[in-house]
């Protein structure tokens, strides 16, 4: 019985622990510069720690052995040793020691990795040297500008990898928080300021990771909080600059498939304009996610998988999948219109 049980523990907690291995979402996997010096600020506290605790167990268990009434005696008085200036001088100056040994490299990083003075920097010509994305937090959807660029996006974060890419975080509606676990962070998007902090992605890691890693939003902001996902495909400066000329250059689809006709004359019908653009130049509509290059978009509502039927249900029933999210509790459309605007949000790509 005992054993079954330990042996049950130890199977859990494998599979408990194995969830902390993906190199998509775990701060165990750093995938950057950032991740990197906050990794390293983890492990170092951690191993002092966890020597104090060891010497501190060693101590209590050698005074415990050694010391018992039934070895020493009943009426056995030990040494006093109140008053020990020694005692007293290692038992002080050990602790600030630890304190400063956390204290020091703790600071030291929190500023350095604080530090965005490079977003300011511009060359010759006046443009900025560093890429600046402007974060929009909403209920619960994430909007990415890229102001030096003039395009916008919600939900895929693209990033080129090897540089640093530098954020301006803030929020619509409540607070929010931004956080990429692989690459570092995280850090609050507020609704009264704007908070600013610097990425970066390493090459080599992110090609690991598929080039996709999963965003988050770490704040409790609603009943939909633990669905507010986004994805960041971080890939390499050329491609990078590829995927900007397409979204740069974007069109509306030329559309022959009539499915996607109809749907599109559905998008009209049913004002879903109002609230999504659909295509990616900046000062679009902010009200709801950007719809420009929807079909490359790795999820439906950041966290379903991309393909027809989930997006259905998605337009069907919202709120099924992201409670009090701002569309609608649920659709009138028919079954084949459904189908029709999904044929249509899926034609919606950059780079034709
Ligand atoms: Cu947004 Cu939690």
């Amino acid at each position: 019985m005992k054993k079954s049980r330990l042996l049950l523990t130890i199977f859990s907690l494998v599979l408990f622990l194995a969830g902390c291995g993906n190199r998509q979402l775990s701060t165990l996997h750093p995938a950057g510069e950032v991740a990197d010096r906050q990794f390293f600020l983890l492990m170092f506290s951690l191993g002092i720690m966890f020597t104090v605790i060891f010497v501190v167990v060693i101590i209590y268990s050698i005074v415990l052995y050694r010391f018992r009434r039934k070895k020493v005696g009943e009426d056995k008085i030990p040494k006093q040793v109140e008053g020990s200036h020694k005692l007293e001088i290692i038992w002080t100056s050990i602790p600030i020691f630890l304190v400063l040994c956390l204290a020091v490299p703790t600071v030291y990083y929190t500023f350095k990795l604080g530090d965005v003075r490079g977003m300011e920097l511009v060359d010759e010509q006046g443009n900025p040297e560093a890429l600046v994305v402007k974060v929009t937090a909403n209920q619960y959807w994430w909007h990415f500008e890229y102001p030096g660029l003039g395009i916008e996006t919600s939900q895929d974060l693209v990033v080129p990898t090897g540089e640093k890419v530098y954020f301006e975080l803030a929020a619509s509606d409540v607070k929010h928080s931004f956080w990429v676990p692989s690459a570092g962070g995280k850090l609050d998007t507020n609704t009264d300021n704007v908070n600013r902090f610097y990425l970066e992605f390493d090459p080599e890691k992110a090609d690991e990771a598929g080039n996709l890693f999963f965003g988050k939003c770490a704040e409790l902001c609603g009943p939909s909080h633990a669905y507010m996902d986004f994805k960041v495909k971080a890939i390499p400066k050329e491609e990078f600059e590829e995927w900007v000329a397409a979204m740069q250059n974007y069109k509306e689809p030329e559309l022959t498939d009539e499915l996607a006709i109809r749907g599109q004359e559905l998008f009209q019908e049913n004002n879903c304009f109002a609230c999504h653009a659909i295509t990616p130049e900046a000062g679009g509509s902010k009200l709801a996610p950007n719809l420009a290059d929807f079909g490359n978009r790795t999820t439906v509502a950041g966290y379903l998988p991309n393909d027809v039927e989930h997006l259905k249900k998605w337009i069907k029933k919202p709120d099924d999948y992201k409670p009090g999210n701002k569309m609608y509790k649920e659709s009138a459309l028919s079954d084949d219109e459904l189908e029709a605007l999904a044929a249509y949000l899926m034609s919606l790509k950059a780079g034709q």
